[in-house]
């Protein structure tokens, strides 16, 4: 036993994880209520949506030929392929409505004022990044709803006023939704954004442990109770 004690604090020592423990879950934070773990959650859920999407690569194949029929095989054939796709697709929903559902906690609770400014504009490049997974990660399976999904996005891109034609042959990789759209979105999906999203994340997080988490606003009425 003490020697383990001597060997955890040799890591100790060298990794400095008591400073980490201390910012993280020893620091004061106010009396909050449940809409406060809205953040946390969507965190949560992320995580699942990192974990999920690594084991679906195992098995799908981002090309026209193949795409749909890799997914069948996920849902019917791969062991637990059903549970860890049925949690892919019902968690980029749910990841949605939780980034909504903590952007307005922030927004009501005036959360984005100084000194979260950053926290907040940081946030918003989150809602984007999620929303981008989601569009990017819905032309995947490659069925009718996907492609028409696609082509009802990609026009709205293309409408764009002067880049928009630009825009709309950038995103598909071409003039029309084919084998280039599919593998850029799927690069996408699976690279750059979650890449991305990393980022923001860990930059988002570091400022609410640094600047501590915002106390609700004491309105007048409950005032004058205390
Ligand atoms: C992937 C998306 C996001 C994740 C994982 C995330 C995570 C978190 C977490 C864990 C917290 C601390 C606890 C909480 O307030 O719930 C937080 C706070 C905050 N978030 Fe987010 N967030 C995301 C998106 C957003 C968006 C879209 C906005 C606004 C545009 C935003 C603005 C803020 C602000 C201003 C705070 C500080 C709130 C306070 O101190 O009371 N976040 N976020």
């Amino acid at each position: 036993m003490e020697e383990k004690q001597n060997w955890l604090q040799w890591i100790a020592e060298r990794i400095g994880w008591e400073a980490i423990d201390k910012a993280m879950l020893t620091r004061k934070v106010p009396k909050v209520n449940w809409a406060f773990t809205l953040g946390s959650t969507t965190m949560f859920v992320a995580i699942i949506q990192f974990i999920t999407g690594i084991f679906l690569t195992m098995y799908y194949s981002p090309s026209p030929d193949h795409a749909y029929d890799s997914i069948n095989y996920i849902m019917n054939d791969v062991t637990l392929g059903w549970l860890i796709r049925g949690l892919h697709h019902w968690g980029a929903s749910i990841m949605v409505i939780l980034v909504f559902l903590h952007m307005w906690r922030v927004f009501y609770y005036g959360a984005y004022k100084y000194p979260r400014e950053l926290t907040w504009i940081l946030g918003t490049f989150l809602l984007l990044t999620v929303l981008a997974l989601g569009f990017t990660g819905y032309l995947l399976p490659f069925n009718q709803k996907s492609y028409f999904a696609t082509q009802v996005g990609s026009s709205m891109a293309g409408v764009v006023p002067v880049i928009g034609p630009y825009l709309k042959r950038v995103l598909l990789g071409g003039n029309a939704i084919g084998a280039l759209t599919l593998a850029r979105f799927y690069s996408w999906h699976i690279w750059f954004l979650p890449a991305l999203l990393v980022i923001l994340m860990v930059a988002h997080i570091y400022l609410v442990f640094r600047i501590g988490i915002s106390a609700p606003p004491v309105f007048a009425e409950e005032d004058e109770e205390a």
